[in-house]
C-alpha cells in the first residue's frame, strides 16, 4: 500500500510509485524493468564500478547509473534507448578487452551475467587489437580458486567478504586496468571459507574447489533442500548429477538465508560419498562385524528386543534418537518406544533447553518465538553466550546484515571475547559459566557480581530498557532457572520481546519438538497426562506408559547396572557425546542397536549396525532451533542405505509379528506428515506454504494438550561447541571442510581434552 510520503516517478513512459530513498535501479525492477548491473548487488554498498546500468534521466546532461541514483519526485527515466543501448554495449567491450572469452570451460557457462549480457546486446567485435594479458589460475584454498582474466572488476566479492562476513579478506591489488582482486596471504586466503564470494561473483573469476571443472549447469538438477550441518536451517539448492551432490548454493534466494550459506553448507556435502559409508547391515559375530542383508538384520534386531522385552520388561530397553533425523522419523521413534515397547527411555543428546523455554513463555510461546526473519527485523538484540560466528553462522549474519541495514543495537553477555564483539553495543564479559548469574541479577538485581561485572551489566541494563523489539538470542548455557529468570527480564522490556534458543544440530528442535525426551510426548505433551496419553496411545494403538522415563545418562547408568539390557541408538554417538566410560557402560548391554552413515566410535561397539541415509538423501520436515518448519528433498542416493523412516518402519511391522505393538501404516514421510500436523500442538501449518519453499513457524504451545503447564528436569544439556568448521561425526567425513587450514586448526583444538 502506497504512503503519503511515497514519490512517484516514471520510468519508460509508465509511472511507479516508491518509498523515498528508493534506487531507480530497484525502482525498475519493481515494474518488472531488469536494467542490468554487474557491480550492484541488494545489501552490500554501492560501487559504481561497472557503468552497465546507464539509463538517461530527463533534463540531465548524460547518462546516469541507475544503481547510485535515487529516485525524486517528478523524475523521467528511460532505460531503453538508442544512447543507452550503445552505452551498455560500449561497456561490454571494455569489459571483454581482456576477458579470455573461454566460456565453453568456464565453470560459469550457462549462468554467467557477463555471457547473457554479452547475448543480450551483441557486442560480438572487438576494437582491441592488443594480445590479450594472460594471467595463470591461482589456487587460494581448497574452496576458492581464482582466475584473473575473467574477473570484471565488480567488487562484490570484496564487499561481501567485508561488509557481509567482517572477514575482510580480499582487497584489490595494482592500479587501472592491472586491478586484480587479491587475497589476505598474499599468494591464499586465510578466512572463514564460507565461499560467499564465489557465489557472488558474477563471472567464473572465483571458483569452487569442490565443483570447478566437474560439470556445467543445464548437466545437473536442482534440489531445494534444508542444510544438514547446524540448527540454523539455511535453505540450501543442491547441483546434483547422476545421484551425486556436486554443488550447493542458495542462488534462488528463496530462504530466509537469502544468499548465505557457510563453509559446512557451501562445501560440506562431500560425505555423502565419503568410502567409508555404511553400504550393507552389520551383525556381530563374536568379535567381529560381518555383513548381513536387510532382512536377516532387521529380523534379529526384532527378535533379540522381544526376548528382552519377555524377559525384563519394556523398561529394560532404551532408545536415544538423533539430532539429525527428520521430524517424521523422530515422530516414529518415539512412537516405536513408547507404543511397540512400552518405555518412556528416550532421549537424544540435548542442546538447548526447548521445553523450559516454552513452558516459561506458557501460552505466549508461539508469538513470543522469534523467526530469523524477525532476528533481521529486531531493534535490538540480547545475545548471552554461545558464539554465533563459530557454531550458528546464520545467527550471527542475520545479527550483522540487522546492524548494517537497520542501524540495530547488539548487546553481548559473555565468557569469551566472540567475535560478534566488534559490533556491539554493550559486551559484558562474565566470568566463565557467569551467564546465569548475570541473568539472575538482571531480572531480580540479587546476584554477587564482582564491581567490573556490576558496572558493565548496570550499563547494558540500561541501555536495554530502553529499547523495543527485542530479540533476546541465547546458548546452552542458560537452561532451567535461569532460562526463567531470562523470561521474567525479557517481560519487563518495553515492546514485545522475542526469544530464540540455540541449539547444535539441523534438527535439535525438531527432536524436542516430537518428543524425544523422557518426559514429553510430541508437541510437549507431558507423559502424565492422561489425556494426553489416551489421544496417542488411541492414535498408535497401544496404552502409552505413564512411568517416567530414563533420560540418556540414566540410561547409560542403567546399563552399567545392568538394569538397561538393550538400547537403541538413532544417529547419535553416545560415546563420543557423553563421556569416556560410556564405552564400558555400553559393553554391559545385551543388545546395541545403531543406525547411522559410518562405523562411529559407538557403532563399532554395536550388535547390529543398519546403514542409514542422510538428510541430504531423503524426503521430510525439520524444524530449525527458531521452530521455523521447511521440507527436506531428496538430492542424492547412495546404494545401500535406507532412510531412518523406512528402518523404523519396517522394524514396526517385524516387531508387531514379535506381538509387540501395532505395525506403522504411514507408508511415507508426506503421511507421516500429515499426522504429525492433525495430532502434534503447534504443527498444524500450512502445507501450501512448504510446498512452495517456505518456512512455517510452529506454535508451540502447549494448550492443546490442557495445560501450559509442565515442568521437566532440566538433566543434561550440554552444547556439542562445535566450530566453523566442524560438525559432530558427519563433520569427520566432510573430505574438503578437513583439507582446510583453518578447519584443521580447530579440529585438532577439538581434539584436545
Ligand atoms: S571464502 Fe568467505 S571469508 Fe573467505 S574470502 Fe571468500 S567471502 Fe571472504
Ligand atoms: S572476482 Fe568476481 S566478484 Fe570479485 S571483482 Fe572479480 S568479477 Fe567481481
Ligand atoms: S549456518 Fe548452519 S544451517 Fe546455515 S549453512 Fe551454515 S551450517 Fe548450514
Ligand atoms: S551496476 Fe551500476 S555502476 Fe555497476
Amino acid at each position: 500500500m502506497a504512503d503519503s510520503k511515497d514519490i512517484t516517478i516514471k520510468i519508460d513512459d509508465r509511472d511507479v510509485t516508491v518509498p523515498p530513498g528508493t534506487l531507480v535501479i530497484e525502482a525498475a525492477r519493481r515494474m518488472g524493468i531488469e536494467v542490468p548491473s554487474f557491480c550492484y548487488f541488494p545489501g552490500l554498498s554501492l560501487q559504481a564500478a561497472c557503468r552497465m546500468c546507464l539509463v538517461e534521466v530527463e533534463k540531465a546532461p548524460k547518462l546516469q547509473t541507475a544503481c547510485t541514483l535515487v529516485a525524486m519526485p517528478g523524475m523521467v527515466v528511460r532505460t531503453n534507448t538508442e544512447q543507452v543501448h550503445q552505452a551498455r554495449k560500449a561497456m561490454l567491450e571494455f569489459l571483454l578487452a581482456n576477458h579470455p572469452l573461454d566460456c565453453p570451460v568456464c565453470d560459469k557457462g550457462g549462468e554467467c551475467e557477463l555471457q547473457d549480457m554479452v547475448f543480450t546486446y551483441g557486442a560480438d567485435k572487438s576494437r582491441f587489437a592488443e594480445e590479450k594479458r594472460h594471467q595463470p589460475e591461482q589456487k587460494w584454498s581448497e574452496a576458492v580458486y581464482y582466475d584473473a582474466p575473467r574477473c570484471i572488476l565488480c567488487f562484490r566479492c570484496v564487499r561481501v567478504c567485508d561488509e557481509g562476513m567482517d572477514v575482510k579478506a580480499l582487497g584489490v591489488g595494482q592500479r587501472g586496468s592491472q586491478s586484480v582482486i587479491i587475497p589476505n596471504g598474499e599468494d591464499h586466503l586465510e578466512c572463514e571459507e564460507c565461499g560467499m564470494c564465489i557465489d557472488i561473483c558474477p563471472v567464473g573469476a572465483l571458483t569452487s574447489g569442490t565443483y570447478r571443472y566437474k560439470t556445467r549447469p543445464w548437466e545437473m538438477t536442482y534440489v531445494s533442500t534444508v542444510c544438514t550441518h547446524c540448527s540454523n536451517g539455511c535453505k540450501t539448492t543442491l547441483s546434483v548429477r547422476n545421484n551425486e551432490i556436486l554443488r550447493a548454493n542458495n542462488r534462488d534466494l528463496s530462504g530466509f538465508n537469502k544468499d548465505f550459506l557457510c563453509v559446512k553448507g557451501r562445501f560440506g556435502f562431500d560425505f555423502t560419498r565419503h568410502p567409508e559409508r555404511l553400504k550393507l547391515p552389520l551383525v556381530r559375530r563374536g568379535a567381529k562385524l560381518e555383513p548381513s542383508s536387510w532382512e536377516d538384520a532387521i529380523a534379529e534386531v526384532s527378535r533379540r528386543l522381544a526376548e528382552i522385552h519377555k524377559a525384563s520388561g519394556a523398561d529394560s530397553i532404551g532408545f536415544i534418537g538423533s539430532n539429525r533425523t527428520t521430524n517424521e522419523e523422530n515422530y516414529l521413534l518415539g512412537r516405536i518406544a513408547r507404543a511397540s515397547i512400552g518405555t518412556n527411555n528416550i532421549d537424544h543428546h540435548r542442546t538447548a533447553d526447548y521445553p523450559t523455554l516454552i513452558a516459561a513463555l506458557g501460552e505466549k510461546a508461539a508469538s513470543a518465538s522469534a523467526t530469523m526473519t524477525q532476528l533481521y527485523e529486531a531493534d535490538a538484540v540480547l545475545l548471552i553466550g554461545d558464539d554465533p560466528t563459530e557454531q550458528n553462522p546464520l545467527v550471527a549474519w542475520q545479527i550483522r546484515s540487522a546492524i548494517r541495514h537497520r542501524s540495530s543495537r547488539l548487546y553481548v553477555i559473555n565468557a569469551k571475547s566472540i567475535k560478534l564483539r566488534r559490533q556491539t553495543k554493550e559486551f559484558v564479559e562474565v566470568p566463565l559459566g557467569g551467564e546465569s548469574t548475570a541473568v539472575r541479577w538482571l531480572a531480580s538485581g540479587e546476584a554477587q557480581l564482582d564491581a567490573a561485572v556490576y558496572e558493565k551489566l548496570s550499563a547494558l541494563k540500561a541501555a536495554l530498557v530502553k529499547e523495543s523489539n527485542v530479540v533476546i538470542v541465547f546458548g546452552a548455557e542458560l537452561t532451567g532457572a535461569a532460562l526463567r529468570d531470562l523470561v521474567k527480564f525479557g517481560a519487563s522490556l518495553p515492546g514485545q520481546t522475542r526469544y530464540i534458543a540455540l541449539g547444535d544440530y539441523a534438527n535439535s528442535r525438531g527432536a524436542s519438538d516430537l518428543g524425544l525426551v523422557p518426559q514429553l510426548l510430541p508437541g510437549y505433551a507431558p507423559v502424565s497426562d492422561a489425556k494426553a496419553r489416551e489421544k496417542f496411545g488411541k492414535l498408535w494403538g497401544a496404552k502409552l506408559p505413564d512411568k517416567s522415563g530414563l533420560d540418556a545418562r540414566g540410561m547409560l547408568a542403567a546399563a552399567a547396572q545392568g538394569k538397561l539390557r538393550a538400547l537403541y541408538v538413532v544417529g547419535a554417538n553416545p560415546v563420543k557425546t557423553f563421556g569416556v566410560d560410556v564405552k564400558d557402560k555400553l559393553g554391559k548391554l545385551d543388545l546395541l542397536v545403531v543406525q547411522d552413515l559410518f562405523l562411529t566410535e559407538t557403532a563399532k561397539l554395536a550388535d547390529i549396525v543398519l546403514p542409514a541415509a542422510s538428510a541430504y538423501e531423503k524426503n521430510g520436515t525439520m524444524t530449525n532451533t527458531a521452530g521455523e518448519v521447511q521440507l527436506v528433498r531428496k538430492g542424492g542416493d547412495v546404494m545401500g542405505t535406507r532412510s531412518d523412516f523406512d528402518i523404523l518402519r519396517i522394524l514396526s511391522h517385524q516387531l508387531a509379528q514379535q506381538g509387540l505393538g501395532q505395525a506403522i501404516r504411514l507408508r511415507t514421510p508426506e503421511a507421516a506428515f500429515d499426522e504429525i500436523r492433525q495430532t502434534v500442538a503447534g504443527y498444524n501449518i500450512s502445507q501450501a506454504a512448504l510446498l512452495l519453499g517456505e518456512a512455517e513457524r510452529t506454535s508451540p504451545i502447549s494448550t492443546a494438550n490442557g495445560s501450559a503447564k509442565f515442568d521437566v528436569p532440566v538433566g543434561s544439556i550440554f552444547s556439542a561447541h562445535d566450530t566453523l568448521f566442524t560438525s559432530g561425526s558427519l563433520g569427520r567425513y566432510c573430505t574438503t571442510i578437513l583439507s582446510l587450514p583453518e578447519a584443521a586448526i580447530e579440529v585438532e583444538a577439538e581434539a584436545r581434552p
